[in-house]
């Protein structure tokens, strides 16, 4: 739904007032609609890193940094968390509303469905050299679903779209299976086949830990913690993987193709490599023999530009939602691990004591974030660091998936084409290269 109009926003500029609609969101957000700037005064706006700028309208997630609210179709994160599972949070991210008991049935068949691979891209991944990143497998594995499926993948995003459940099944279901493949190939172990009796967290562990003569069974807690890690990442609005999926299927790509790049976006440091950087830093302290208040003190100081990584965030400036969230099941988690002596958690948990009674924190709003408790719950349910970030694809699978489904089914889709500020040379004339100083 396209945000009513309701009034105006005045600018001046040359001495001349123009006057551009101000758009309202379903929770009284607003944006001044500044669609035909250029066209009528010949400005543009500058907002490097997009952080002032609403690049489309979208009826998945509604955030409020301020208030640390995180919906998903309307529904509160805290209530998904504590009643849904990522299946279901799943269905509810891509269509729109929480599944009747017949919808749950027919998409949790689908995804048994397509868990396994094609025999060929089965092949295509053992390839890999066992030292590939499994980032770089899962997005070439992702790519190339519009390959094994070229029906589903063809560009047309009206033809697509007649093929959409289809297509999104095979996204989150495969992601799993491309996704425990490429830890099996950078350690050069045999791949495992998925078990279609098994649920969706449960597979995926069996396909990452199991071996041909040992079965990996999880612990209910454990397979727990993982569905609520993925439910807790399943869409984030806005973020620079999501709008890099939006701006791809801009240009009429197929969902395969968009989510791939989703992955690749995911990759940088700044973005999904978060919760890894909670781990090297609890190990650093941890290397240096300190139990976290020497290094409290050093990124209160601001010596050697330290940070406290997992906390504070871009949008959150109250407690991150899902950090609450997640921090509860973790301990549960742990427990059934019978892990209590870690000391890699012992300085996690100082360095959490401290920070929530400092004054340097509490002024800046600086609280824990979700990647904070994750990176230590992947540890301790043997994900190793560098599929951290795979397994933050596979829980952002959904939101890609219905925000590509956003773009490909508006009716007045724009080709995502920003513009710049040119701060180059001035024109000048071509020199051969003998005149060349
Ligand atoms: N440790 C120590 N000081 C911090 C931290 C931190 N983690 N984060 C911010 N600050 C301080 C800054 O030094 C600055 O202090 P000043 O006002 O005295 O100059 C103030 O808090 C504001 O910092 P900004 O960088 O302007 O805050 P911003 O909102 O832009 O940054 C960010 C958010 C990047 C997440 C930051 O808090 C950070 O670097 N955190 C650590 C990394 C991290 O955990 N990232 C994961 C985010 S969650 C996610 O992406 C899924």
């Amino acid at each position: 739904m396209t945000p009513t109009p309701q009034h105006h926003a005045l600018v001046r500029l040359d001495g001349k007032d123009y006057h551009f609609p101000v758009m309202v969101g379903t929770e009284n957000e607003k944006a001044i609609d500044i669609r035909t700037l250029r066209q009528e005064t010949g400005y543009i706006t500058f907002d490097e890193g997009l952080g002032d700028t609403g690049s489309c309208t979208s009826s998945i997630t509604f955030i409020d940094g301020e208030a640390g609210i995180l919906r998903y179709r309307g529904y509160p994160i805290e209530q998904l968390a504590e009643k849904s599972s990522f299946v279901e949070a799943t269905y509810l991210v891509i269509y729109g509303d929480l599944p009747t008991v017949e919808q749950r049935k027919r998409f949790s068949q689908m995804l048994t469905k397509h868990a396994r691979l094609h025999e060929g891209m089965t092949k295509f991944l053992g390839e890999f050299p066992s030292a590939s990143h499994p980032m770089a497998v899962l997005s070439s594995g992702v790519n190339s679903l519009s390959a094994y499926y070229p029906y589903l993948a063809t560009n047309n995003h009206q033809r697509d779209l007649e093929h959409f459940d289809e297509a999104a099944a095979i996204a989150i279901s495969k992601v799993r299976t491309i996704a425990a493949h490429s830890y099996r190939v950078s350690r050069g172990l045999p791949l495992n086949y998925p078990r279609p009796d098994f649920g969706y967290c449960e597979n995926f562990l069996h396909l990452m830990f199991s071996e041909p003569y040992n079965e990996f069974v999880p612990t209910p807690e454990v397979a727990q913690a993982l569905n609520l890690f993925l439910l807790l990442h399943a869409d984030h609005e806005q973020n620079c993987s999501t709008s890099t999926v939006r701006m791809v299927a801009s240009s009429g790509a197929n969902l395969f193709t968009s989510i791939a790049a989703g992955v690749n976006a995911l990759w940088g440091p700044l973005h999904g490599g978060a919760n890894m950087s909670v781990i090297e830093m609890l190990k650093s302290i941890h290397a240096e023999g300190d139990d976290g208040t020497k290094f409290i003190a050093a990124a209160r100081s601001g010596i050697g530009e330290q940070r406290l990584m997992g906390f504070g965030h871009r949008v959150y400036k109250h407690y991150d939602p899902r950090a609450k969230i997640i921090k509860a099941s973790f301990y549960k988690a742990l427990a059934s691990l019978r892990i209590k002596d870690d000391p890699l958690l012992n300085i996690a948990m100082k360095l959490e004591e401290v920070a929530l009674r400092d004054d340097y924190f509490l002024s800046r709003k600086l609280y824990p974030n979700v990647d904070f408790y994750s990176g230590l719950i992947m540890r301790a349910v043997g994900i190793p660091e560098n599929m951290f970030t795979v397994m933050f694809a596979i829980g952002r699978m959904p939101g890609w998936v219905a925000q590509w489904h956003e773009v490909a089914a508006n009716p007045k889709l724009k080709l995502y084409r920003p513009r710049q500020i040119y701060q180059g040379s001035p024109v000048r004339d071509y020199v051969p290269i003998e005149q060349r100083g």
